[in-house]
């Protein structure tokens, strides 16, 4: 009798190895390898035996564009690329307690109007979720709901002719298929309760959305495991001490990725935000040293947000630094280049900083304004009144350009603010473009070509005398 296999398999990235140890060889994550029963035979060749010939087929022909589902809930909508399609999955991932469940309820009840949506939950009973519909004021919604975790169950009730419009799955991790030994959870058991459900939902033509937690531990597989399955992937994100979330597309096979939906959790479920600058900025204190406006760019939208530092003299042997929302190996760049190129002494310093709101940047045009933060932290002085900064600084100190400008300086405009710091456009392009440089009504705009040239924004001042930062605390 052949001993049985078994085999250990990372919850986060998918490796197995046949050795159990501390650390993934997949992805370097600690505790995360589960002992799985191995597949029941291994791979074999294809043994000489003939298949099918291939039909191959050119690049254009009649294919119809895919129908849509939009829900009406527009924030939703747009980060799907315009509403979901039919037998295509979604999987939504986020942390625990940030507001999925909540969301989909909203999207389930929202859509109920033109389609038939089913919500199965294995996660809450369905008292639970009534309740919640009542507090979500949807209880009038025609949404079919069930409490279930066997996707054998879910399948033969769903494999029917007239069966729904979209389908959601709250969550993929409670979900088992039976005739597998590992508990639900597990990678072997996410990866082919998916399968099954994704393959139902291209056969029937229904849109199937998937939730997936994101799991810090490793005791249950994570979202990304199943990434590559599913044709759209969004992660809901946000601070739980904030009440905004971010619904964020990281990949879409039918519309464009880093699109964001922006909410605000409210007692009676999410609402959609639609003047997101207007919420990220609504805390901000006015002219302090040590904040800059950056105007960034989310997907198609421009939003804009306040940068926040703090440079104080350490009394550690290493100075510490502390970033929240933003890369911290971006900000010792930064640091590195205006240490070098324009002199400033950080080296002794701590520095903290900030992105207010709890948003996270990743866009390298926030460098400018994370840089003019600091200069303005480390000076005292503030930034000039009603300005908006971006562009991204290379490791010379020159400051490079970014996209869509026209679109930041709308925003900036449009939320009262009067002067940008913007980099210089490139050489060469000037006049090639239509409608030449940048302009946005009667807004000031002054053009940086190095990181030495933010330093006049703070010694322009009153008689060039740094003012000491009285308005804090
Ligand atoms: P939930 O949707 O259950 O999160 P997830 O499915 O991602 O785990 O939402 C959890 C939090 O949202 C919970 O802490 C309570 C809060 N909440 C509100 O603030 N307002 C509401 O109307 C609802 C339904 C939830
Ligand atoms: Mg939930």
């Amino acid at each position: 009798m052949a001993a049985k296999t078994v085999n250990y398999v990372c919850q986060k990235c998918g490796a197995s190895s046949s050795k159990w140890s501390g650390r993934c060889d997949g992805c370097g994550e600690w505790n995360t390898l589960v002992e799985e029963a191995a597949p029941e035979s291994a791979p074999k060749g294809l043994g000489g035996k003939k298949g099918h010939k291939i039909k191959f087929q050119g690049l254009k022909g009649e294919t119809e564009h895919p129908p849509r589902q939009i829900s009406g809930i527009m924030e939703f909508d747009r980060v799907t690329g315009g509403g979901m399609v039919a037998g295509s999955a979604l999987l939504v991932g986020g942390d625990p307690g940030i507001g999925k469940s909540t969301l989909l309820l909203q999207v389930a009840a929202a859509i109920s109007k033109s389609q038939t949506p089913v919500y199965i939950s294995g996660e809450e009973a369905i008292d639970q979720l009534r309740l919640r519909a009542d507090r979500l004021d949807v209880a009038g919604a025609t949404v079919a709901l069930a409490a279930a975790t066997s996707v054998r169950d879910i399948v033969s009730s769903l494999d029917v002719a007239g069966g729904p419009d979209m389908v959601i799955i709250d969550s993929i991790q409670t979900m088992y298929v039976d005739s597998l030994d590992s508990a639900p959870g597990t990678v072997a058991q996410v990866r082919t309760s998916a399968q099954e459900l994704i393959r139902l939902a291209k056969r029937r033509g229904f849109a199937l959305i998937l939730v997936g937690h994101v799991t810090k531990d490793g005791q249950i597989a994570g979202p990304r495991i199943l990434e590559h399955m599913v044709d759209t992937v969004l992660y809901f994100e946000g601070d739980r001490s904030h009440q905004f979330r971010i619904l964020r597309s990281v990949k879409n096979r039918y519309g464009p990725t880093d699109e964001i939906g922006v909410f605000e959790m409210t007692g009676k479920g999410l609402a959609e935000v639609a003047n997101p600058s207007a919420l990220f900025l609504a805390d901000r204190e006015g002219e302090v040293a040590g904040a800059s406006v950056f105007a960034g760019m989310e997907g198609t939208r421009p939003l804009l947000v306040e940068i926040q530092s703090l440079c104080t003299p350490s009394s550690l042997g290493t100075p510490r630094r502390a970033v929240v929302g933003w890369d911290s190996g971006r900000l010792a760049m930064i640091m590195a280049v205006l240490e070098t190129r324009a002199g400033l002494a950080l080296g002794g310093m701590d520095v903290y900083m900030n992105v207010a709101g709890g948003l996270k940047i990743s866009e390298p045009a926030a460098d400018l304004a994370v840089a003019a933060a600091l200069m303005s932290s480390l000076s005292g002085v503030p930034m000039p009144p009603g300005t908006v900064v971006f562009g991204e600084i290379g490791l010379s100190g020159e400051i490079r350009a970014v996209p869509q400008i026209n679109a930041r300086l709308k925003e900036a405009s449009k939320l009262g603010f009067s002067r940008a710091v913007i980099p210089t456009p490139p050489r060469s392009k000037q006049g090639a473009t239509s409608g030449g440089s940048p302009s946005q009504g009667d807004m000031k705009i002054t053009e940086v070509s190095r990181v030495e040239d933010l330093l006049a924004l703070f010694s322009d001042g009153a008689d060039n005398q740094p003012r000491k930062h009285s308005r804090h605390g």
